[in-house]
């Protein structure tokens, strides 16, 4: 080999291991990119892309555990993955009828969320209203953004994509390398309050979630597991969510000057459709057997009727859910489920144009276990809609629920 043969081949020896530790520098400097999130979460996808999370407000400190509560953490599959949640401090373990799981918001204040539920449940009892008279603790849920929230967790702590991927149910980014989702979390949850050696008399589970909390908890009351105790009932109270989950490629805006299916890429793609949903370590099922179990379970709708601030995800796939206005949304969702079952509910005034929709009456076994309950009077604030009269009647009524405002012709004419 000539001198300058071997000069050569050591160029470009050389350069290969440059490329190559160049590779290993960027796969190590972003490790929270190495998922492609676009087949897992469009939204977030988008939005980690156009960095919408700047300056969001939140605590970066150490936990704020409120008075009242302890901060532990529940182990999530069998790899030693775990979620940390705000816990009652000294619940009656052997005595606890009732749970209410108070899933935060955008923010992911999990705290403040236990601090919330807390105090309804408080005020709900010096009121004497009965229903909330049982032995009852407040667990609050807290997932963590792998990027903003860097140094609050530990090793084996779950952790999500940016910005709020945990919201559409997605698999988490940290630890490194695990398949387990948001979803998976809840599921733990349900799971450990349902062993009855370790609570006896558990009865009731209520899932809640608000805002950021209500995107998650909309999406989990169709896709999370049964209870594995058939003594266990669990209700799903989601309030203000801005976006659904739709079964089908249907959409209720067809006026294009809004929003155009045809001009909208990922507007079937999960958070907002079912396409390339990655299911959860219990099950993953088709689009109609979560609807089925959507329609089933008790899962109240509970929206203010107040919030109508055009903010919020108004990207066009949340934007063909019912326009600007995102509690539109809800009441073209309402008449979504309806009638893609077939139910005889009363749809005067609900907003929304379904053309061509399957007929998946199979799943409607003659009663919609999803109810719509509309606060007057409440924006987009948890404790008002929780403290008020249906709020409280949606989390601690055993029976019947109120539903309060309906539309009416006259006012749909007028949005
Ligand atoms: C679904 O994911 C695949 C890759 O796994 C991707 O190629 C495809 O574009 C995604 N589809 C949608 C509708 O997002
Ligand atoms: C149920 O709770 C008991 C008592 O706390 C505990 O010993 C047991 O391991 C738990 N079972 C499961 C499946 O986690
Ligand atoms: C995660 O991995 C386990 C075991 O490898 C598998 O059973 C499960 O289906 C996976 N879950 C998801 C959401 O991919
Ligand atoms: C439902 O309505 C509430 C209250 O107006 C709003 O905050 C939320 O974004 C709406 N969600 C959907 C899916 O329409
Ligand atoms: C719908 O049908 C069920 C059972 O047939 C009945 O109990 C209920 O009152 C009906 N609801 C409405 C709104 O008509
Ligand atoms: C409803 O949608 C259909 C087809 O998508 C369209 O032809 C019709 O004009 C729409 N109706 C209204 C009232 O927008
Ligand atoms: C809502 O507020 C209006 C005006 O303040 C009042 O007239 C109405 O009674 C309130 N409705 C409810 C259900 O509180
Ligand atoms: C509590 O569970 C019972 C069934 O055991 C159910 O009838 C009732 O509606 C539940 N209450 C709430 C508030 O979810």
């Amino acid at each position: 080999m000539s001198l300058n043969a071997t000069w050569k081949a050591w160029v470009s020896l050389a350069l290969a291991m440059l490329v190559l530790h160049v590779e290993a520098a960027m796969v190590v400097k972003i490790p929270h990119y190495r998922r492609d999130l676009s087949h897992v979460d469009i939204s977030s996808f988008m939005d980690a892309k156009s960095q919408v999370h700047g300056n969001e407000g939140e605590d970066h400190g150490p936990p704020n555990v409120p008075d009242g509560a302890q901060f532990i953490t529940l182990p999530v599959g069998n790899n030693g993955d775990k979620i940390p949640v705000y816990w009652s401090a000294a619940p009656n373990n052997p005595k606890v009828e009732h749970v209410f799981v108070m899933m935060h918001g955008r923010l992911r204040d999990g705290d403040h969320y236990w601090t919330v539920m807390n105090n309804v449940l408080e005020s709900a009892r010096k009121a004497n209203y009965h229903a909330a008279m049982k032995e009852s603790i407040v667990v609050a849920p807290q997932m963590y953004s792998e990027k903003l929230n860097k140094g609050q967790y530990d090793d084996m702590t779950l952790a999500w994509d940016d910005v709020n991927a945990w919201e559409s149910g997605a698999i988490a980014t940290h630890p490194y390398g695990t398949n387990l989702t948001s979803m998976d979390a809840l599921d733990a949850i349900v799971d450990h309050l349902s062993n009855t050696t370790a609570f006896p008399s558990m009865k009731n589970i209520t899932m809640i979630g608000h805002g950021g909390g209500a995107q998650l908890m909309n999406r989990y009351a169709a896709t999370g597991k049964e209870p594995p105790s058939s003594n266990i009932y669990i209700r799903y109270v989601v309030g203000d969510p801005s976006s659904s989950p739709y079964f089908t490629e249907h959409r209720p805006v067809t006026d294009t000057s809004i929003a155009s299916i045809d001009k909208c890429d990922g507007y079937n793609t999960w958070r907002y459709g079912f396409d390339n949903y990655t299911g959860t370590l219990d099950s993953k099922l088709s689009p109609k057997d979560y609807f089925g179990r959507y329609l089933r379970r008790d899962v109240v709708n509970i929206i203010g009727l107040d919030d109508t601030k055009p903010n919020g995800d108004q990207k066009c796939m949340a934007l063909l859910q019912g326009g600007a206005k995102r509690r539109n949304r809800n009441l073209s969702w309402w008449r979504y489920i309806n009638m893609l079952a077939r139910t005889n509910e009363t749809l005067t005034g609900f907003p929304g144009n379904f053309t061509d929709l399957p007929d998946w009456s199979d799943e409607w076994v003659g009663r919609i276990g999803t109810r719509l309950a509309i606060v007057q009077n409440a924006s987009h604030d948890a404790a008002e809609v929780f403290e008020g009269k249906i709020g409280r009647s949606a989390l601690f009524n055993h029976y019947s629920i109120e539903t309060g405002w309906r539309p009416s012709e006259q006012w749909l004419r007028k949005q």
